[in-house]
């Protein structure tokens, strides 16, 4: 695996790629590598030639009470971790190297950035875009991963992409799960033995929620209502539970087939969030 620490050589590298008439398949994290991560990565090998993840924790995506410099920092586990699944280039920008000027230049996609996690996360996710853009453009990759555990971040992104021409595809892969339905998650690590037995309650308050819009009988606030007292019950505390349609992620209508249900709920210091998205047959 090849390290690359700065733009310029990663633009090179990029450029010398697409002469070769290569693929590229870019897997943006922020480090502290699971699961998950690794089975984006095993995705990545198979859209395209060469695989490039990067690791940077990103400054603009966090708020002024989340503490940026505690977030977990495992490099060399990680490395480890990408040479094993056969990544071939990590690049690891400096804060400086990312943002020359910090201050100056956002990218936002309006409203869809204030909905669900945004509204706890004020300009949280215009600091996702404006990073995943500033690597996209540099790397021009062919195809850009992401986990659909966060569809929000998804959509806001492909949304992104899609207005702003960038010919990059976007990819989501699905949620890898432990086999209690709990979503991989590097705050699971903040879970207790306890509560790690209750954690698999939100996956499944949202399989009751798809299976009630299925059946078609109750109204959406009725089943918005009990999901929520059903978190409640078993110690979770709702953040929100949002039956949407997938495009906006605005409140489904009865016409919309294409739906996702997000959920986040805090269970002691962590604040766990998951969703469903699906086709209804109506
Ligand atoms: O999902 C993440 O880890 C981050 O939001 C991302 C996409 C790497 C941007 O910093």
């Amino acid at each position: 695996m090849i390290e690359i620490h700065d733009i310029a050589a990663l633009k090179a590298w990029s450029a010398e790629r697409h002469k070769a008439n290569k693929t590229i398949a870019f897997v943006p994290t922020m480090g502290n590598l699971h699961s998950g991560h690794m089975s984006l990565i095993d995705h990545a090998q198979t859209l395209a030639d060469e695989v490039v993840c990067s690791i940077f924790v990103n400054p603009t995506q966090f708020g002024e009470n989340e503490d940026l410099d505690a977030y977990p920092k495992t490099l060399s586990d990680d490395i480890d971790k990408l040479k094993a699944h056969g990544c071939h280039v990590l690049f690891i920008p400096s804060a400086h190297d990312m943002y020359p000027q910090p201050d100056l230049t956002r990218v936002t996609v309006h409203h869809m950035s204030t909905l669900h996690c945004g509204a706890t996360r004020p300009g949280h996710f215009n600091g996702v875009t404006t990073v995943v853009l500033k690597l996209v453009n540099a790397l021009q990759p062919h195809f850009a991963i992401f986990g659909l555990k966060d569809f929000q971040q998804y959509t806001i992104l492909k949304t992104m992409l899609s207005d702003l021409f960038v010919p990059t595809q976007i990819v989501g892969v699905e949620t890898g799960r432990a086999e209690d339905g709990l979503a991989h998650s590097s705050r699971n690590g903040y879970l207790t033995a306890l509560e790690r037995e209750t954690a698999p309650c939100l996956y499944a308050t949202l399989c009751t929620a798809r299976q009630h819009l299925e059946a078609g009988i109750k109204p959406v606030y009725e089943i918005v209502r009990e999901a929520k007292e059903f978190l409640m019950e078993n110690g979770l505390t709702p953040d929100y539970f949002s039956i949407c349609r997938q495009i906006d992620l605005e409140p489904a209508t009865e016409q919309d087939t294409e739906l996702v249900i997000l959920a986040a709920a805090y269970l002691g210091r962590a604040r766990l969030i998951d969703n469903l998205h699906f086709h209804l047959n109506r």
